[in-house]
C-alpha cells in the first residue's frame, strides 16, 4: 500500500461549548482517510501548546481562521508526501516547522488535529481500529475511568473553587460494570441534590452544577451519593482535580467560596483533612503549576497512598515528567494530546511516566466534540486510565460508549484495569 499523504484539508467545526475548533481530513495515496479534531481547555497550563485563536470581537475572539490557514498552507506544504505510517517523522516535521516550545507559531490546535488525522489515516490504511493499530501485538486493558459527578472551578463559573469532583469505580469487574456503577452514583447524586433543593442543571463537562456552601460540602455530598448508590469505598473511590493554579493569587491559595486564603503549607493541611475524612484515592494538581516545593511536600506526604496527578504541572511533556519523577513530585501524569501538540509527544510523555512506574491518565478537555480518539489512545497504549468528564452530554458519552464497544469486540480477552492502574493505594 502507498501510505504517503496525498491531501490535507482543514475546516472549522464547533465544540461542546459552541466555540469554533479545527478539524483536519487527511487522504493517503492508497485512498485511506483519517480525521483529527482539536479539543479545547478552559483551565490551561501556562506551559502547554498554544491554542491559536484569532482574537477580536467576532466569536468572542475564539475564531480559528489562522489555525486553518496554517494547516492548509505551510503544514500541508511540509507534510504532503510523507509516509503516514511513520507518525514520528510526521510529528517531527510539525515540531520543526513550528520551531517554538509551545507551538505558538502554527498553533497547537492546528498541529494536534493534523497529527491525529494522520494517525487515523494510517490505521484506516492498515484496516485496523485505531486502538489495535496502536497496540500491535501488545496486551491492552480497558481503562479505569475517572468520571466527574460535580463540576466546579472554571467549568462552573467558579461557583466552587475545586474543579472536578470525580469517582473511580476501582472495584468493578469490567468496564461495562464500571459504567453501571457510575450511572448509579451520578443518578443518586442528582437525586440528593434535588432533595436538598440544590439541583441546578449541569456544568461544562456534564457534572451536576455545584450549588454548595463550601468546597467540603461537595465532598460530603459526593460521599453520600456513593453510599446511597450502595457501594463501599473500596469499590467506588473519590478523585479530585483541584486545578489549584486557578485560585493561586500572589503565592497564596484563595478559596473564593469560603473567603479564606492559605499559604502552601496551610493549604496542604486543608487537603490532609479532606484526605483523612473522605475516601479520596487520587488528587490532580493539588498545588499550582509553579509551586514545586508544594508539589514535593504533597507527594511526600501522600504519594504512598494516593495517586498524585500532574496536569497543568506537567502539561503532557516528557521532559517535565522526568524532572518531576527525579524531584519526587507526582506519581502520575495526565495525558492531553493537545497540551503536547502532537501524538508522538503525547506518547513520549506517556512512556516517560511508564518508565518512572507512574500512573497514566489519558484525558479529554472541557471543550470536546464527538471525536473518540482519546479512548483509542488510552486502550491502544495500555495507559490504564481515562478521564473524560461526566456521565451526561453526548461529547462525553460518545467516549464511554466507544470503550464499551471495544470491550465487546475484545470479548473474553477483555481485561479491565481497575485499581491495578493506580500507582499506589488499595491494590
Ligand atoms: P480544561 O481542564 O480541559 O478545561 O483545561 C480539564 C482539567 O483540568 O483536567
Ligand atoms: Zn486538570
Amino acid at each position: 500500500m502507498n501510505t504517503s499523504i496525498r491531501q490535507l484539508t482543514a475546516r472549522r467545526i464547533w465544540d461542546s461549548r459552541g466555540r469554533p475548533t479545527v478539524e483536519v481530513d487527511v487522504v493517503l495515496a492508497d485512498g485511506a482517510r483519517g480525521r483529527g479534531i482539536a479539543p479545547a481547555g478552559a483551565s490551561r497550563g501556562s506551559r502547554e501548546a498554544v491554542d491559536l485563536r484569532d482574537g477580536g470581537n467576532a466569536l468572542g475572539g475564539f475564531g480559528v481562521a489562522q489555525a486553518l490557514a496554517h494547516v492548509n498552507g505551510p503544514i500541508a506544504a511540509r507534510i504532503l508526501g510523507l509516509d503516514a505510517m511513520d507518525q514520528q517523522a510526521v510529528d517531527d516535521a510539525l515540531v520543526a516547522l513550528d520551531g517554538t516550545p509551545t507551538k505558538s507559531a502554527l498553533g497547537g490546535n492546528a498541529t494536534i488535529a493534523t497529527s491525529l488525522a494522520v494517525l487515523h489515516a494510517a490505521a484506516a490504511s492498515a484496516g485496523l481500529p485505531l486502538w489495535r493499530h496502536l497496540a500491535g501485538d501488545s496486551p491492552v486493558r480497558l481503562p479505569l475511568p475517572e468520571i466527574q459527578i460535580f463540576g466546579g472551578g472554571a467549568h462552573a463559573g467558579r461557583r466552587v473553587d475545586i474543579q472536578d469532583f470525580l469517582i473511580m469505580p476501582i472495584g468493578a469487574a469490567s468496564f461495562d460494570e464500571a459504567m453501571v456503577m457510575t450511572a448509579e452514583v451520578y443518578r443518586h447524586a442528582g437525586e440528593l441534590m434535588a432533595k436538598a433543593g440544590r439541583r441546578a442543571g449541569v456544568a461544562d463537562e456534564g457534572g451536576w452544577w455545584p450549588d454548595f456552601a463550601s468546597n467540603e460540602d461537595a465532598l460530603e455530598m459526593l460521599t453520600r451519593a456513593i453510599d446511597a448508590a450502595g457501594y463501599r469505598h473500596d469499590e467506588v473511590a473519590i478523585s479530585l482535580d483541584i486545578a489549584a493554579s486557578e485560585f493561586r493569587r500572589d503565592g497564596r491559595y484563595v478559596l473564593g467560596l469560603e473567603q479564606r486564603s492559605y499559604d502552601s503549607g496551610e493549604w496542604l493541611e486543608v487537603l490532609r483533612g479532606w484526605i483523612d475524612r473522605y475516601p479520596i484515592l487520587s488528587v490532580e494538581d493539588p498545588v499550582a503549576e509553579d509551586d514545586d516545593a508544594g508539589m514535593r511536600a504533597f507527594t511526600e506526604a501522600f504519594g504512598d497512598r494516593i495517586q498524585v496527578i500532574g496536569d497543568d504541572y506537567l502539561v503532557t511533556n516528557a521532559a517535565l515528567v522526568r524532572n518531576a519523577a527525579s524531584a519526587g513530585c507526582c506519581n502520575a501524569v495526565l495525558l492531553k494530546p493537545n497540551q503536547a501538540g502532537t501524538v508522538s509527544e503525547t506518547r513520549a510523555a506517556m512512556l516517560a511516566a511508564r518508565e518512572a512506574g507512574w500512573g497514566m491518565v489519558v484525558s479529554a478537555r472541557s471543550g470536546e466534540t464527538e471525536d473518540v480518539a482519546i479512548v483509542h489512545l488510552a486502550i491502544g497504549w495500555n495507559a490504564g486510565q481515562l478521564k473524560v468528564g461526566s456521565f451526561a452530554r453526548s461529547e462525553r458519552m460518545a467516549k464511554w460508549n466507544e470503550a464499551l464497544r471495544i470491550e465487546a469486540e475484545l470479548g473474553a480477552a477483555a481485561v479491565y484495569a481497575g485499581r491495578q492502574a493506580l500507582p499506589v493505594g488499595w491494590r
